[in-house]
C-alpha cells in the first residue's frame, strides 16, 4: 500500500522502552531472592559468551532510582520490566518474599511518580530453579497452578497501579532455545519434549489471562511473541510451500494457540505423523479458546527468508553469539524449510537481518488474522558501542535503526494497525544472554565488560536525545530529529 498522507502516531501513544529481570537486575540472591534456572546455567563451562552472568548485571536493583529520573529525563511514557519469580517465591510457590515484593512495589511507584506507565512482564525466563529440579518445570502440568498462584499474587499486590501487563514473553524463542537446540536451560534436544513443554506454557497462559479478567477487569493483558516474519526465496513452488511451513511452525503455531485457541491444522497433522504432537487432554482445548488475549506483544528483531528443505537436508543450528558477521549457516527442518541469505537485506554483526518492512508485515497480519490490537514490547539494534575519550556513544547506527521501524509502524498505523505503543530494546545496556555485555542495545549505555562490572556508569548515547526528541514531538519528528550534544 502506498499512502498519499501517513496518519500520525496517536495521543496517549505509549512510547516505552523496556528490560527484563536477569537482564539488568543483579542481586542475584539479595533479600531472598532464590536461584532461577540462569544463575547456575551462566556458571557451566562453555554456556554463554566469555562465562557472563547475571549476577550482577547492570545493577539495577540498587540503582533503580537512578535508572527511572534518566527515564523521566528522557520524557518516557512507559517502562517494561519483568518481574524475577524466584524473587517473589524462592521456591516457586509457597509464601511471597515481602522484601521481592516491596523493590517493585517501589519501582512502580516511581514510576507512576514520573508519570510513566508500568508494562509489566510477569515472565521473561527465570523460571524458579526449584520448579526445575521438583518436577522439570514446562514438561510437569504441576507448573499450571504454580504460574497461577504466582501471577495472582502480583495481580492482587499491583493490579490497581499497573494496566499493562504481558504474560509470557517469547515463548516461542526460549523454548526453542531450551528444548530444541539446547542453549538455554534445561539445554534439551527433543522436539517431542519441545511441543509438550509448549504445550503446557500454552495452557498456563491461558489460565492467568482468564483469572486477569477476574483480579484486573481494567487492565489489559498479552504475551509477547517473537515474530519473525517469512519470506520466500524465490516464486518458485516449492519455496512458496517451505515459506508457508515456515509461518505454520514458526508463527502461527503459537499466535493461532493464543488468539484463536487452536493450533494450525497442517503443522498439527506433520507432527502428528512425527510422533512429536503434544498430548492435547479433554478441556484444553477450551481453556486455551478462554485465555484470548487483549493484544498481541510484538518483539520484533528480524524477517527470516526460507528455501525448500528435503527430508535429508539441513538441521536447527545455533545462533552466531560471537558478533562475527556472516558465521550463521543455514538452518532448517528436515521436510519443512531452511533459512537462506536475503540479498536485497543487510544485517547486523549477528547475521540478523535489519527489515523495517518486516514489522510492517508482521504488524498486518496481526491486526488482519486476529483482529487485536499490537504492542511493540521490543525492538532496537544490538551492536557493538564505542566510548570516546568524553564520554559519549555516537551510535547513529541505532538511530537510522530505530528510525527506520519507527516509520514502519507509522505505515502499518497508516494501514490500519492499532498500535497502542512501541517499547525500544532497551533502556540501559543489558546482559544479552549469550552474548555478554558487548552486544548493546541501550539508550544508556552502561560501563561494564564481561568480566569487569567496572563503576557500572551510567552515559546517555546519541540515541537518547534523538528518542527524547522523537517522544517529544510524538512522533512528528523521527525524521527530522538529530541527536543534541550536551
Ligand atoms: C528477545 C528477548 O529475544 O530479544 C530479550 O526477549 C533479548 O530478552 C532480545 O535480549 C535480544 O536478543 P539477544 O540474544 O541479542 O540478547
Amino acid at each position: 500500500m502506498h499512502h498519499q498522507q501517513l496518519k500520525p502516531f496517536p495521543e496517549n501513544f505509549l512510547w516505552g522502552a523496556a528490560s527484563a529481570a536477569y537482564q539488568v537486575e543483579g542481586a542475584w540472591d539479595a533479600d531472598g531472592k532464590g536461584p532461577s534456572v540462569w544463575d547456575p546455567f551462566t556458571k557451566e563451562p562453555g554456556r554463554t559468551f566469555k562465562g557472563s552472568n547475571g549476577d550482577v548485571a547492570v545493577d539495577h536493583y540498587h540503582r533503580m532510582e537512578e535508572d527511572v529520573a534518566l527515564m523521566a529525563e528522557m520524557g518516557l511514557k512507559a517502562y517494561r520490566f519483568s518481574v524475577s519469580w524466584p524473587r517473589i517465591f524462592p521456591t516457586g510457590r509457597g509464601q511471597p518474599n515481602e522484601a521481592g515484593l516491596a523493590f517493585y512495589q517501589r519501582l512502580i511507584d516511581a514510576l507512576r511518580n514520573h508519570g510513566i506507565e508500568p508494562v509489566l512482564t510477569l515472565y521473561h525466563w527465570d523460571l524458579p530453579q526449584a520448579l526445575q529440579d521438583d518436577y522439570g518445570g514446562w514438561e510437569s502440568r504441576q507448573i499450571i497452578a504454580d504460574f497461577e498462584h504466582y501471577c495472582l499474587t502480583l495481580f492482587q499486590r499491583f493490579g490497581q497501579q499497573v494496566k499493562y501487563w504481558v504474560s509470557l514473553n517469547e515463548q516461542n524463542y526460549n523454548l526453542v532455545n531450551a528444548y530444541l537446540l539446547g542453549t538455554h536451560p534445561p539445554a534439551v534436544q527433543d522436539p517431542k519434549r519441545f511441543y509438550a513443554a509448549n504445550h503446557i506454557a500454552f495452557i498456563a497462559n491461558a489460565r492467568v489471562i482468564a483469572a486477569f479478567r477476574q483480579q484486573v477487569p481494567d487492565g489489559l493483558i498479552g504475551p509477547s511473541f517473537a515474530f519473525i516474519p517469512c519470506y520466500p526465496a524465490s516464486c518458485a513452488p516449492a519455496d512458496l510451500l517451505a515459506y508457508e511451513n515456515a509461518e505454520e511452525f514458526n508463527n502461527h503455531w503459537w499466535l493461532d494457540s493464543y488468539c484463536f485457541g487452536r493450533y494450525p491444522q497442517a503443522a498439527l497433522a506433520w507432527l502428528q505423523a512425527q510422533g512429536q504432537a503434544p498430548e492435547i487432554l479433554p478441556g484444553d482445548l477450551e481453556t486455551l479458546a478462554a485465555g484470548r488475549p487483549d493484544f498481541v506483544g510484538v518483539n520484533y528483531y528480524q524477517s527470516l527468508t526460507y528455501s525448500d528443505n528435503g527430508l535429508d537436508g539441513v538441521t536447527l543450528q545455533r545462533i552466531n553469539t560471537s558478533g562475527t558477521k556472516g558465521t550463521t549457516p543455514s538452518s532448517g527442518v528436515p521436510g519443512l524449510f531452511r533459512t537462506v541469505t536475503n540479498p536485497h537485506l543487510q544485517t547486523t554483526n549477528w547475521d540478523w537481518a535489519i527489515d523495517p518492512n518486516g514489522l510492517r508485515l508482521a504488524l498486518r497480519r496481526i491486526a488482519s488474522r486476529y483482529a487485536l490490537p499490537v504492542l511493540i514490547t521490543e525492538n532496537g539494534l544490538g551492536e557493538f558501542d564505542s566510548l570516546t575519550s568524553d564520554e559519549r556513544v555516537h551510535d547513529h547506527y541505532r538511530i537510522d535503526y530505530l528510525r527506520q521501524h519507527l516509520e514502519a509502524c507509522q505505515l502499518a498505523i497508516s494501514d490500519g494497525v492499532e498500535l497502542l505503543g512501541y517499547c525500544a530494546w532497551s533502556f540501559t545496556d543489558i546482559l544479552s544472554w549469550l552474548n555478554g555485555y558487548q552486544k548493546r542495545y541501550g539508550f544508556v549505555y552502561v560501563n561494564r565488560d564481561e568480566q569487569d562490572p567496572r563503576d557500572l556508569k551510567r552515559i546517555r548515547k546519541d540515541s537518547f536525545f534523538w528518542y527524547q526528541q522523537v517522544i517529544a514531538s510524538n512522533g512528528a519528528d523521527i525524521v527530522l530529529a538529530l541527536p543534541r550534544m550536551t
